[in-house]
């Protein structure tokens, strides 16, 4: 296999890139991205084998595009690249609409010119919007779409426009939408990184408005192992699936208090600060079609797993150092 990853300086990109060339070391992959704030190309520089190769480009560059489609002649496409951050979108969402958008539109012209076998989007279940907090219902490829953030607007145009791409065009395409994902490399903006950061530096755990709300917490490599799954299957071609990590509701209180556990802490490292604009109150997943069609299923247990991110990050402080002072200071100008 020739797979053109975009995005894959980013969190889960980097980890899906660990992940495949450990698991599929004779395929060939060539990581394009652009190198935001959000990218970080150190992640893969343990990687040592000549079928790993990186491009530093924009996706919404055509001329560039065009040129890697050209000369590196993917069979595959696994599309990640994005502006991820909520509260970020939120303060600036041109940039958003930019990448999201037309970036997404950029790589599914080049994939038609160029006859690409599968072109697969890593989507979001934010693109469904909110669920009741004391509701049983889940998300799932049936919910319709009601994003509420211009991140989330910006993600479910760029579904949109995929599906198109297959309906009109006929382009082989499929996507997953996945839930909140968590590991190594992910940024100290987001919300994991960041508690577990500020808990080294002995400070405070910053909770949006009463810490009620849920998220549907998924093992970054749970979430390599359902795009592996989607791309190896054949029959998945114009498929959507739904991935998503919890079998109960946990809230943002209730991570923070598993981390203050791994932590040996006491409760009062809680801090309640100003609510999120539109801030979702629930994302639930339901897995069931990619369980029944593929096989798949969450693999690692949460409080496991947050045990061995955290140690992930005590032994990792020079990976997040030089990023966690630029995103403190974007909180501290939104006072959160
Ligand atoms: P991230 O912000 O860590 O990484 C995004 C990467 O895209 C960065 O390396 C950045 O440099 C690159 N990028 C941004 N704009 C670009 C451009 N114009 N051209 C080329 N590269 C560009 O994001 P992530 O958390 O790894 O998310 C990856 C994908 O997964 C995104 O599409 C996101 O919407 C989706 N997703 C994320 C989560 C999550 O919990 N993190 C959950 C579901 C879906
Ligand atoms: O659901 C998938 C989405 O998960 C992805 O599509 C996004 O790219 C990803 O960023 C993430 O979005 P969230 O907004 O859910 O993630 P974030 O880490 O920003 O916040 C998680 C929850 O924690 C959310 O309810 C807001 C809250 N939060 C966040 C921060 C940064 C806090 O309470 N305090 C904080 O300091």
């Amino acid at each position: 296999m020739k797979l053109l990853i975009t995005g894959g300086a980013g969190f889960i990109g980097s980890n899906f890139i660990h992940y495949w060339t450990h698991n599929h070391p004779n395929d060939e992959i060539l990581n394009i991205d652009s190198l935001t704030y959000a990218g970080n190309i150190t992640n893969l520089a343990s990687i040592k084998t000549n079928k790993y190769k990186f491009t530093q480009v924009d996706i919404c560059d055509t001329e560039e595009i065009n040129k890697i489609f050209k000369d590196f002649k993917p069979d595959n496409v696994v599309h990640f690249a994005a502006e991820t951050h909520v509260d970020r979108s939120l303060d600036k969402p041109d940039v958003f609409i930019q990448t999201n958008i037309f970036g997404t539109y950029n790589l599914l012209e080049a994939s038609l010119k160029n006859n690409i076998k599968r072109f697969h989007h890593i989507s979001t279940d934010e693109v469904f919007g909110s669920l009741d907090l004391d509701t049983a219902d889940k998300f799932d490829e049936q919910t319709s779409y009601k994003p509420n953030s211009p991140y989330s607007a910006s993600k479910a145009s760029s579904d949109h426009l995929v599906r198109s791409y297959a309906e009109s065009y006929g382009l082989p395409i499929s996507i997953t939408n996945c839930s909140n994902n968590f590991g190594p490399y992910q940024h100290p903006e987001k919300f994991l990184p960041r508690i577990i950061t500020n808990l080294i530096d002995n400070k405070n755990i910053p909770l949006y408005g009463d810490g009620q709300n849920v998220r549907d917490w998924l093992y970054v490599e749970d979430h390599c192992r359902a795009i592996e799954s989607v791309l190896l299957n054949k029959s998945t071609i114009g498929q959507t699936y739904c991935v998503g990590g919890n079998y109960e509701d946990i809230s943002n209180l209730d991570i923070a208090k598993m981390v203050l556990d791994i932590f040996n802490l006491d409760d009062n490292k809680i801090e309640f600060v100003k609510d999120r604009p539109g801030h979702d109150i629930k994302y639930a997943v339901n897995w069931t079609k990619i369980n029944q069609d593929l096989g798949w299923k969450p693999k690692y247990d949460t409080y496991q797993w947050l045990e061995k991110t955290t140690q992930w990050y005590i032994e990792n402080e020079s990976w997040w150092r030089p990023l966690k002072t630029e995103a403190e200071q974007f909180y501290a100008k939104n006072n959160q």
